[in-house]
């Protein structure tokens, strides 16, 4: 109440200062509309008082029909699942995601291969092809923000949702699909982990020279395509906000896996201009062909580096180093290695003269990693900013105590298989705390969902069960690889 007696009373101390006649026209410069919005938050809420972390999850309130199964699609729903959404896994009855039984360790439960892609979910069955499993689809559809699948081209379809179908039914819903292949010769081809590797430019420039083209262990055609999806998604939700209608999201194997190989890309493209420097073949002069040749272990990028051995070596297949030779920090790796005399040779001194010997650098510097452990060169080179990494086995990355702090690799408890490990959420945030749940039963909630989600009474859900769109049928489901 003071302060508006104070401003009146300025007000009025200033009409009354203004001259009477001469009439000066004062520019009221109106704020932008962009600017106005900008003062207001952009039309955001007020900032939230809550604690960081007490606010809810990212995806809190956003409802995905996950239609995934095996590695690719799981991938992403789980890490929507990390964030905070409500991920609804369909399942046909009685055999359920194939990787249930695949790679199976313990007798009786749920694999790794599936427990450790489908955590943060609920499952629910549904037969897609029974008449009432439809009408359930349908609801689901209703119900649901985003519908998450990769089948194999066509089986949507085939199962009657189609894109057309769908978006009459939800005009929100966002169809998001990972496929082998887009649109071209491939496109309906069935694909895998290493076939994206292969057809997405990774295998061609991975492994030695002289052997054949290698995968990698790191699944990037799978969990690499799975985070591109979830890429997708999130801007497609982003968008519906200011459009309110959904749209398709598409993520083709092989171009993530191009994507995420982009670098070799870039070296087929300087390969039009002279031997690819950095490769330790020029330094070897063994002749360039054609196409980017496999670079064994020699660095993707302007800093030649090379994996050295370690002591124990002899016995430990992981007793390795990966050393990278970085300009800046030279003359701290000579000194380390006994080659002072390196810093002012003129066949050492600078980057470009050592391209044609990196080999013997390379094995120079072995010599002295040979007589340290991988942690001994990790502890005495990082005194000094040089940038090396213990090969780690994924023993060690099991038992890693910092892993397991930062939530990275979590324990989890199972009903039926008992404890086991899993990689949590591998992004942190500060407001949206990841809680890594256990994955689902076949169909453990597959009651709750037909209830509290859809909205059928007890007596619809016990019809829904008579029918046999939600049960396993008589006929006994094919063994499991
Ligand atoms: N109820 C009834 N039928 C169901 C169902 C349900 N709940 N869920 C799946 N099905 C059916 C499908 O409709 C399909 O039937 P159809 O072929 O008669 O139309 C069938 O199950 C098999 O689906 P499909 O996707 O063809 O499985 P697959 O085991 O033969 O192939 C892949 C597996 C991975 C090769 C294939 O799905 C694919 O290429 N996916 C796209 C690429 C991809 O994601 N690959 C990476 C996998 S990690």
């Amino acid at each position: 109440m003071a302060t508006r007696t104070k401003a009146k009373a300025a007000k009025s101390k200033a009409t009354a200062k203004k001259p009477a006649k001469k009439i000066v026209k004062l520019k009221t410069k109106k704020p932008p509309a962009k600017a106005a919005a900008a003062k207001n938050g952009n039309g955001l809420p007020r900032p939230s008082t809550r604690a960081y972390g007490a606010a809810g999850k990212a995806l809190e309130g956003v409802r995905i029909l996950d239609f995934t199964h095996v590695q690719s699609g799981p991938t992403c729903t789980q890490l929507l699942g990390y964030m905070g959404a409500d991920v609804i896994k369909v399942e046909r009855p009685g055999i359920g995601d194939i990787t249930r039984g695949q790679l199976r360790d313990v007798k009786g439960a749920d694999s790794l291969y599936f427990t450790m892609l489908n955590g943060n979910k609920r499952s629910i069955t549904i037969d897609s092809k029974h008449p009432k499993g439809k009408e359930i689809l349908d609801r689901l559809i209703r119900h649901c923000d985003v519908l998450v699948e990769n089948f194999a081209p066509g089986a949507l379809d085939r199962m009657g949702l189609t894109w057309d179908y769908i978006h009459k039914t939800n005009p929100r819903m966002i169809v998001a699909s990972v496929k082998g292949f887009g649109p071209g010769a491939y496109e309906d081809c069935k694909v895998y982990e290493n076939i994206a590797q292969c057809a997405g430019g990774a295998a061609s420039t991975t492994g030695f020279r002289e052997g054949p083209p290698l995968v990698t262990g790191a699944q990037i055609g799978d969990s690499g395509t799975g985070l591109h999806l979830a890429f997708g998604i999130m801007c497609a939700l982003y968008q519906r906000n200011r459009t309110g209608r959904g749209q398709k999201v598409f993520a083709a194997m092989q171009d993530g896996v191009l994507n995420l190989a982009r670098v070799k890309l870039r070296d087929q493209q300087r390969l039009a201009h002279g031997p690819l420097t950095e490769y330790s073949q020029y330094g070897e002069n063994i002749p360039f062909g054609v196409a980017v040749p496999r670079a064994g272990n020699d660095s993707g990028g302007g800093q030649p580096g090379w994996i050295l051995k370690c002591k124990g070596w002899e016995t430990d297949p992981d007793a390795y180093v990966y050393f990278i030779t970085q300009a800046p920090v030279w003359e701290a790796i000579c000194d380390l290695i006994g080659k002072p005399e390196w810093k002012t040779d003129p066949d050492y001194a600078k980057p470009p003269a050592r391209l044609p010997r990196l080999k013997h650098i390379f094995a120079t510097i072995e010599q002295w990693t040979m007589t340290k452990t991988k942690f001994e060169v990790m502890d005495i080179c990082n005194k000094h900013d040089i940038p090396v990494g213990p090969i780690l086995s994924m023993k060690e990355i099991a038992e890693d105590p910092s892993l397991r702090a930062t939530g990275t690799v979590v324990e989890v408890d199972h009903p039926t298989r008992g404890k086991y490990l899993t990689v949590g959420n591998p992004v942190k945030m500060s407001d949206s705390i990841t809680e890594v749940k256990r994955s689902p039963l076949l169909g453990e909630h597959t009651q709750e969902i037909l209830g509290k989600v859809l909205g059928y009474s007890a007596d619809e859900i016990a019809a829904i069960q008579a029918s046999g769109a939600i049960t396993a049928s008589e006929k006994p489901a094919a063994a499991a690889a």
